[in-house]
């Protein structure tokens, strides 16, 4: 099969190569999916898990990518839930080969069905934003109707499902970001905007609840803003400072098919909008995942031409 790989960490994305690979086959739990769209998070590269296994041995030459969308082609010894030909999406496992590949070994576990309805390229859009706002609102910040919820990123993958999700849960939303996003985040529904570069951050006052995706200095400064009894939800590490009178908490996302479920019904009716900037081919990805301008959102890489599908679906972005 045709396959990313990255060798040298220090390389960085410029040292993505399309080569050839076997095929993966199905472990215990597993099944295998044909890869239709992939997901990539910019910040992949920087992971132990990319690079080594859970013994901290090197795992090179490696297949990045974690979000997937395709169909099931195999199923492996104890895999329940799925059959061969459905379509699912999902979270592939930080230590095994990923999605940026026509193939891909997963345990089933990590994967939801798809509605016919949605297009590959949005599902593998959903996985690992989707679920890092709905665990950082609902599961580590506990988000109650009412609330105030300061995003930082607000304009990124996981920022802009953020803002949906705690607006629809009926909290204030503030994003922040750079000056060029004010847009894109008020459109994604918050009701203020912070420019990190020109506004003054402490001007929110208190909030309820804060999802860090930049940490670094503005997480520090920011656990001074977390109301009493509130909560500091960092993805980008543990926090550097805590607040004085609430909870610090930090997580990595994991896979939930229930989650999953909730997140492409809002999809489905319009309640939540992925934030794809630019989709590209396997053959191409190595260039697309190498941007020589500034990207606004997502890049997907669609693995599978959309004229294998049977029938294009209604949502289809490209
Ligand atoms: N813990 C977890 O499970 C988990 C899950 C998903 C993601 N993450 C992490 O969370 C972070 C965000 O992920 P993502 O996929 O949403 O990334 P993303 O799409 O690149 O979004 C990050 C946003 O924050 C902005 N930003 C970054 N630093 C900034 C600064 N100093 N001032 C103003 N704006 C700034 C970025 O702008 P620019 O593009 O201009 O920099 C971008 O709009 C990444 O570090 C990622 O590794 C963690």
């Amino acid at each position: 099969m045709k396959a990313i790989v990255v060798t040298d960490q220090a390389a960085g994305t410029a040292g993505m190569k399309l080569v050839e690979r076997p095929e993966p086959q199905a472990a215990i739990n597993d099944v295998v999916v044909q890869v239709h769209a992939s997901g990539f998070v910019p910040t992949e590269l920087t992971w132990p898990p990319t690079w080594t296994d859970r013994r901290d041995r090197d795992r090179t030459p490696s297949i990045p990518g974690h979000e997937l969308a395709g169909v099931v082609t195999a199923l492996g010894y104890g895999s329940t839930g799925l059959s061969v030909g459905q379509r699912v999406f999902g979270l592939a496992d930080w230590y095994r080969d990923g999605t940026l590949a026509e193939f891909v070994a997963i345990e089933a576990r990590n994967l939801a069905p798809l509605p016919s309805d949605v297009d590959f390229a949005v599902g593998a859009s959903l996985p690992i934003s989707g679920l890092t706002a709905w665990q950082g609102l609902f599961q580590h910040g506990h988000l109650q109707a009412g609330q105030s919820v300061l995003v930082h990123g607000a304009a990124g993958a996981v920022g802009s499902m953020t803002i949906q999700l705690a607006r629809e849960a009926g909290a204030y939303v503030i994003g922040t970001g750079r000056a060029a996003d004010r847009q894109t985040v008020l459109d994604f529904g918050a009701q203020e905007f912070v420019d990190l570069a020109n506004d003054t951050l402490e001007d929110v006052g208190e909030v309820d609840l804060l999802l860090d995706g930049i940490g670094g200095d503005i997480g520090k400064r920011s656990a001074g803003l977390i109301r009493a009894g509130g909560t500091l939800v960092s993805i980008v590490g543990p926090p550097e400072a805590r607040p004085a009178n609430g909870l610090a908490v930090d997580f990595v996302v994991e896979s939930d098919r229930a989650q999953l479920s909730e997140i492409v019904q809002r999809v489905r009716d319009g309640r939540l909008r992925t934030n794809i900037d630019h989709v590209s081919t396997l053959d191409d990805a190595v260039a697309a995942l190498n941007p020589t301008e500034r990207r606004k959102g997502k890049t997907i890489i669609r693995v599978r031409p959309l004229q294998h599908e049977a029938v294009r679906p209604r949502n289809s972005i490209i």
